[in-house]
């Protein structure tokens, strides 16, 4: 039994809990309309759950966190909420990458930057190339993401080496296709926890979570803290993946949180 092993005391990462869970951060709308409070307020408080939860993660030792923080579908919401979504990546970016990078996270953002404006475009490029060398938790913002979009860039991009004669048809396999995402070289998401009630992945990670453990809790973001985390955590502890065989594989661990 993995819980036995008096090394879980150890600082290096456990391997009874998932190498990589990816957050669908959902709520933060209601969570403020409940109150009587503006949306913006949620999201707000929505970005001080993404503070504990980044601060979680390193203590429990995951080696990835991908957190959704703006789809490309929520550019159809009104101009003014997009604008205050917007005001606070860049808040998020200018107050924290300084403990992030200290606390030895490394920043990777996934999703379209070119029609980003170039403020913001500088600022994503400023975090990930100052903490590319940490090592202890790698922080992956889904930002004007989209599972879909990504994949068709994938086969745009396989296309033109196809048509520049660089690479045969029938090379083309899923490895090559995922080599050719944002994701490329990272793991795929072991977990994936929403928010808010809502059971489903609104193009989320689409390619990457075939074989994801899901975790949908009742609670709205902003009200996601250390004890929700271990709890869905547990939940995928007790969950038996299989991939497609017989028998249950990979960490499925009791864990000690
Ligand atoms: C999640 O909360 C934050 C983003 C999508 C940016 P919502 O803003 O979707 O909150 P609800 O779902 O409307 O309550
Ligand atoms: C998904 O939430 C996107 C993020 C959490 C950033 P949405 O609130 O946009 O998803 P739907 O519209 O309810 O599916
Ligand atoms: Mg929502």
């Amino acid at each position: 039994m993995i819980s036995a092993e008096p090394a879980l005391e150890a600082p290096q990462r456990r391997y009874d809990v998932p190498a990589h869970v990816g957050v669908i951060m959902d709520g933060n709308g209601r969570w403020a309309a409940s109150r009587g409070l503006p949306r913006i307020e949620g999201h707000r408080r929505g970005l001080e759950a993404l503070r504990g939860t980044v601060r979680a993660a390193i203590d429990f030792g995951l080696d990835y966190l991908t957190v959704y923080s703006f789809s490309m579908e929520n550019w159809n919401r009104p101009v003014e909420e997009v604008a205050d979504l917007m005001g606070l990546l860049k808040r998020f970016i200018r107050n924290d990458l300084g403990d992030l990078h200290k606390s030895g996270v490394k920043v990777k953002v996934i999703g379209g930057r070119a029609n980003l404006k170039p403020d913001i475009r500088a600022l994503l490029a400023e975090a990930e190339d100052l903490t590319k060398a940490n090592t202890r938790l790698t922080l992956i913002v889904a930002f004007n993401y989209g599972g879909r979009q990504e994949i068709a860039a994938a086969a745009r991009s396989l296309a033109l080496d196809v048509a520049a004669g660089r690479l045969n048809p029938s090379e083309i396999d899923e490895t090559l296709l995922a080599q050719r995402l944002d994701t490329a070289g990272i793991p795929d998401p072991d977990l994936i926890i929403r928010t808010s009630g809502e059971q489903r992945l609104s193009n989320f990670l689409m390619w990457q979570a075939a074989y994801s453990e899901f975790v949908f809790l009742p609670m709205h973001w902003p009200d996601f803290d250390r004890e929700a985390f271990a709890t869905a955590l547990a939940e995928f502890s007790a969950r038996e993946r299989r991939f497609g065989g017989v028998t249950a594989q990979g960490r499925n661990g009791k864990i000690k949180i």
